[in-house]
């Protein structure tokens, strides 16, 4: 037995990513700070023959991962993966009025992970995809039009067209 923990679980990439998971055989774990769309998650899994639970948490927060932590850990004694897929939208901005120690912590925190614990068998790796077709990029139009800022084009979408988010879940597992 395997489990996956999902985070961000209730929408697009996350919710393609823990169905596929489910396919593959691992128990899920789906978190989100949204009841709802979390609990469908987990009614799709059901639905097509998986196991796994929904916990909703906010993942920024620190007592929110203990909790979802400690119920994957109750539950099923075990966690062999974890997708950190929730995130948010940031206000469309130029990268030089980025704060560069924000920019840098992000990064670091990442590449952290990855060297400190890969020695101890946990790879930790990093998605960073173009644009996805999501609830999220639907938002894109209109805080372009409000920010001012409208790139002549999109570098990280040389392909042409959107990803699906199942494209993503692909890759995930
Ligand atoms: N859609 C894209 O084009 C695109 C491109 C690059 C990266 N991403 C990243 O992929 C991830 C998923 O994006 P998506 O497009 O599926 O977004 P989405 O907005 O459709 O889904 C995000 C999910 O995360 C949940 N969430 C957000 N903040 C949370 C929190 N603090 N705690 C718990 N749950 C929280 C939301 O409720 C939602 O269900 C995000 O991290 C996003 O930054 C998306």
């Amino acid at each position: 037995m395997q489990v996956a923990v999902v985070t961000g679980a209730g929408s697009a990439i996350g919710r393609a990513a823990s169905l596929r998971l489910s396919e593959t055989g691992f128990k899920v774990v789906a978190v989100d700070f949204n009841a709802a769309t979390g609990e469908e998650t987990l009614r799709l899994i059901r639905e097509q023959g998986g196991e796994g639970l929904f916990v909703q948490a906010d993942v920024s927060k620190e007592a929110g991962v203990e909790r979802y932590v400690k119920a994957a850990m109750d539950t099923y004694g075990r966690i062999d993966a974890f997708f950190n897929n929730a995130g948010v939208l940031q206000k469309f901005t130029l990268l030089e009025n980025l704060d560069i120690s924000e920019f840098d912590r992000i990064l670091n925190v990442t590449k952290a992970a990855a060297i400190e614990y890969v020695k101890k068998g946990v790879r930790v790796n990093a998605i960073c995809p173009g644009g996805v077709d999501t609830a999220l990029t639907q938002e894109v139009p209109a805080m372009m039009q409000e920010s001012g800022y409208v790139p002549e084009e999109f570098p990280n979408m040389r392909i042409g067209r959107f990803a699906d988010p199942t494209e993503l879940a692909e890759m995930a597992v």
